[in-house]
């Protein structure tokens, strides 16, 4: 009895051990977020298909080539460096409706680093 007992425990214990550890999302930024580092290539992955090539949405291209050109249009509002978070990239990002890309907002990580980029001075590094 007292076997089955410590054999009881014994399950418990490993069992516990072996639950899986609560997935904490770490969000550490880099300290100095780069735009061909970290910025252009969430551009290539969410939002190309539809800003880029030779149509692109909104008129907004952001292919490699152009996508800092582009943004930095001072008349689109895109980047404002003085107030970052009112700039267009990051509250279309950002947005609780309709935010882009259109499939679904992007994890919070992801678009506060626009928003640190940004932050930053939106440096072209
Ligand atoms: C499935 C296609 C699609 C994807 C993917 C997409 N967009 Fe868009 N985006 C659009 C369309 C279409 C518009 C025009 C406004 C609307 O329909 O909401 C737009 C509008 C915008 C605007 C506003 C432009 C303006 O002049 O008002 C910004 C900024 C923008 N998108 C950024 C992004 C960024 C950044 C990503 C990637 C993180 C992205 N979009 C991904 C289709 C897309």
């Amino acid at each position: 009895m007292k076997s089955l007992f410590i054999l009881a425990l014994f399950f418990v214990v490993v069992f516990s051990s072996c639950k899986k550890k609560k997935s904490t999302t770490t969000c550490t930024p880099p300290d100095t977020v780069s735009f061909s580092g970290h910025i252009q290539p969430i551009f290539n992955a969410y939002c190309t298909s539809c800003h880029g090539g030779a149509s692109p949405s909104a008129n907004l291209n952001l292919d490699a080539s152009v996508a800092y050109q582009n943004l930095m249009n001072p008349q689109k509002g895109y980047i404002d460096t003085i107030n970052p978070s009112a700039s267009l990239l990051y509250c279309s990002m950002n947005a609780t409706t309709n935010p882009m890309p259109k499939s679904g907002k992007l994890d919070q990580c992801t678009v506060d680093l626009v928003l640190k980029w940004i932050q930053q001075k939106a440096k072209h590094n």
